[in-house]
């Protein structure tokens, strides 16, 4: 059985594309590629049907993983059943998807544990959130690629603890 992995933050165009690739790029590396299936989303609608921001894809380019096959595409309340693991960018993003969840009431198995901060998995969790880079400076961007990928390293590190 696969995990269907969702990742979510508000544009899709910088935060969680990124994780998309980056997590997709690990596991193509150790070889589990197909026990996966990858996406990402936004809360919002700006962005639907546009490719990565071209500052946040440079800084992925210039570590060797590429965004180019990726659009943007909204979150919808039917993500929360196609998912396993959704994983948002920040505190707003995560009340945004659970606000979308009429139908359940928080406990174990819950949306609640299905839906998660991604930081929680950061061996350096910080405020638990991934700044939004988009009004800040090139900076900002390399951050949101240290941090996207020591998670990612750590989450799928978490996955293959789980299989053994
Ligand atoms: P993201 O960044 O949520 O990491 O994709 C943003 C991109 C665009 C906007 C906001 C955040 N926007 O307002 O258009």
């Amino acid at each position: 059985m696969k995990h269907r992995v969702l990742f979510v933050c508000l544009g899709n165009i910088c935060r969680s594309p990124l994780a998309e690739a980056v997590f997709r790029d690990i596991v193509e590396r150790r070889g589990i590629a197909d026990q996966f299936e990858i996406d990402s989303a936004g809360t919002g609608a700006w962005h639907v049907g546009h490719p990565p921001d071209s500052r946040m894809s440079a800084t992925a380019d210039s570590h060797g993983v590429s965004m180019d096959a990726i659009r943007g595409r909204q979150f919808v309340s039917e993500d929360l059943d196609q998912f396993d693991h959704i994983f948002a960018m920040d505190r707003d993003n995560l009340h945004d998807i659970l606000s979308m969840d009429s139908s359940r009431t928080a406990g174990p198995n819950s949306e609640q544990f299905r839906v998660r901060l991604f930081r929680e998995a950061d061996p350096e969790p910080g405020d638990y959130q991934v700044p939004d880079p988009y009004y800040g400076g090139d900076s900002g961007f390399e951050n949101v690629y240290q941090i996207v990928d020591r998670t990612c390293r750590a989450l799928v590190d978490s996955f293959e603890d789980l299989a053994k």
